[in-house]
């Protein structure tokens, strides 16, 4: 069976973890600073903060945006991983969803615009498979709704599919929001389980190192001796020295990965398009996907599933819509586009490990089939 997922460990990442094991230090210390370093630069932005994972990410985020008044609502997406939406439930928040957009499999802009309200007190938004979020629209929409209700809700990017994508050339976690990428297993970039938030600016960025250690400072003098005063209580977050080694030992494997990723979608571009029976997501020119996953619509997906299952390929829609969960069916909401979607959405295998033979095999077991 050609997998749609599979663990991207460089050779390098046993030996670092060795070391560490050895040394004695094996909670955040240096192995942390340094990861911390190498993903501000690649980022571009020095407000970084490594955590335990993405979920962690996102309910700090939240935390970080909600303000001291109970209530209020979150805009966000159904499509996607139920830890972008049941942070908001832990934070004490209410979800109001957005409806897809099926060209993008990210959130349909119009209707975030038109949901927007005086309660709403952030904006969820997930670069689904690693596609970017027309994130100069969005700041538009934005605007329009501070005109109008007098307040800007921080937006927080659910950035977990998409390690190494770009808008307007420039890395995602550079775009005045708030972001929050994945190291989890099968992510391009695995530290085996680990999260990144990327702050917007120094304030926030010194806060959200204060609350991922239970609101401790610790960078200050004699922190285990005279452990200064707790002024906001905070989580335990953080990442481990052992995460980061295989973090750093995977750092720059995650390029090639990220690279063969890309190379596979472009291949499936060039021959799925125009494929009777599927539609392909869109590709803008001023953004680049990270292709965690490659998303298709099809018109028959059981059919679609049993012949790619038979053939040995792997197939999933990878995420299930978040709405129908009995936790939050006092949000349901008409989304029209969702429930077209929803039946007909498809991942195939793109990964690192699909070769050219593999990927070419996947392409005419698609195509045979209609
Ligand atoms: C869109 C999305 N958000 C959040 C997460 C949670 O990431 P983590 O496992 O690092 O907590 C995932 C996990 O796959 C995800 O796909």
């Amino acid at each position: 069976m050609i997998p749609l997922f599979r663990v991207p460990m460089s050779a390098q990442a046993p030996d670092a973890v060795a070391a560490v094991v050895a040394s004695g230090q094996v909670g955040q210390g240096a192995r942390v600073e340094q990861f911390e370093r190498e993903l501000a630069d690649r980022i571009g932005n020095p407000h970084v903060a490594t955590l335990n994972s993405a979920t962690a990410g996102l309910h700090l985020a939240l935390r970080l945006v909600r303000g001291s008044t109970p209530g209020g609502e979150v805009l966000t997406t159904p499509l996607t991983m139920e830890a972008t939406n049941w942070t908001i439930l832990a934070n004490g928040l209410d979800i109001r969803w957005v409806d897809v957009d099926p060209a993008t499999l990210n959130v349909d802009l119009d209707d975030l615009a038109e949901k927007i309200t005086a309660k709403t007190r952030a904006i969820m938004i997930v670069h689904f498979a690693g596609y970017p979020v027309d994130l100069d629209r969005l700041h538009g929409v934005l605007d329009r709704a501070e005109a109008i209700h007098g307040h800007r809700p921080m937006v927080i990017e659910d950035c977990a599919h998409a390690w190494g994508a770009t808008y307007r050339d420039v890395p995602l976690g550079n775009h005045g929001n708030i972001s929050v990428f994945s190291f989890q297993a099968i992510k391009h970039l695995t530290c085996g389980d680990g999260g990144l938030i990327v702050l917007p600016n120094e304030d926030m960025h010194r806060r959200a190192k204060l609350l991922r250690w239970f609101g401790i400072d610790r960078e200050g003098p004699n922190r285990l001796r005279n452990p200064p005063d707790v002024q906001e209580w905070g989580y335990k977050f953080h990442m481990s020295d052992i995460n980061a080694a295989i973090g750093l030992a995977n750092l720059s494997h995650s390029d090639e990965v990220l690279r063969r990723h890309r190379a596979n979608a472009a291949y499936y571009d060039s021959r799925l398009a125009g494929v009777p029976g599927l539609t392909l997501t869109q590709r803008a020119p001023d953004r680049q996907s990270s292709f965690w996953i490659y998303p298709l619509q099809v018109d028959d997906r059981n059919g679609f599933v049993k012949r790619m299952d038979a053939a040995g390929v792997m197939v999933s829609q990878v995420h299930m819509r978040n709405d129908v969960h009995t936790c939050v069916r006092d949000y349901i909401d008409q989304l029209p586009a969702l429930d077209v979607v929803d039946k007909r959405l498809v991942c195939i295998p793109v990964g690192w490990w699909v070769s050219d033979d593999q990927r070419e095999y996947i392409v005419d077991t698609v195509d045979s089939g209609w």
